[in-house]
């Protein structure tokens, strides 16, 4: 699989969001943006590691740390159809799908790939575990995180949630997906308020590499794509 960056940031056509609630979606990217993200990356986050989350670690961390292929991670992977997409794409790399429903991962689909893992853990601990564990990822996917559309949920999405910074700080070129324009243009947004460089495009032809990304092409849904290197040094915010 090869993923296509765009240096420029484009303009994303407008989406109506399918959701089923009496308050319509947010319209367009949230003003004061730039400020929220700016107040996170300047807190410390006190919000403790929980001890399932290090056991969860715990499991995973030798096996990381003895491999000396490229570490890719899946974060929210789901029931795991990307984690193991993305093994039989990188057959050289280390793929780490994680998400924290139990549920969805028990509907995961096994294959023959040896050179994957999927693990139960909250994203919110993990990110800060793998990084003081000083894991440098090649790749870091997010695809098809909840949206929380509806305005007032703004700081239930990753940018706008102190665990921006904990998804920053881990690196790697970080691949976002979404259905929803207005996400994939705040998502950018808030990468270039961190001071990186996104490229954001709209998917016409991708191969749907995860359950939700099937889905969505099957009815039609336009989909999004945002690229941004955390390796990058970070320009300087304004
Ligand atoms: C919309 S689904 C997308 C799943 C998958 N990436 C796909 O495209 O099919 C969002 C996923 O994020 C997971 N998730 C939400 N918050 C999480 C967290 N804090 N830690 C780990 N997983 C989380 C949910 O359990 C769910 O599986």
């Amino acid at each position: 699989m090869s993923v296509l960056v765009n240096p420029s940031m484009i303009r994303f056509s407008p989406q109506p969001l399918n959701v089923n609630h009496r308050k319509p979606p947010q319209q367009q990217p949230r003003q004061d943006l730039a400020e929220i993200i700016a107040t996170h990356l300047s807190s410390e986050w006190l919000r403790p590691v929980a001890e399932h989350s290090r056991a969860a670690f715990d499991c995973v961390h030798r096996r990381v740390d003895d491999s000396t292929a490229p570490l890719i991670i899946d974060s929210c992977c789901g029931t795991g159809d990307s984690t193991r997409n993305l093994a039989l794409a990188f057959p050289d790399a280390l793929v780490l799908g994680i998400d924290k429903s139990e549920h969805r991962l028990a509907r995961h689909r096994t294959s023959s790939n040896e050179n994957y893992l999927i693990l139960r853990a909250d994203v919110n601990d993990f990110w800060r575990l793998a990084a003081e564990a000083g894991w440098q990822p090649a790749q870091h996917f997010l695809l098809y995180p909840n949206p929380y559309p509806k305005a007032s949920q703004f700081r239930k999405r990753w940018y706008g949630s102190p665990a921006f910074s904990a998804l920053i700080n881990l690196g790697g070129l970080l691949t976002m997906r979404t259905n929803w324009s207005v996400y994939a243009e705040e998502f950018v947004l808030a990468l270039n308020a961190a001071g990186f460089q996104a490229g954001g495009r709209q998917l016409f032809d991708a191969k749907p590499i995860t359950a939700f990304e099937t889905k969505y092409k099957e009815r039609g849904d336009s989909l999004f794509e945002v690229v941004c290197d955390l390796g990058q040094v970070a320009l300087s915010a304004n």
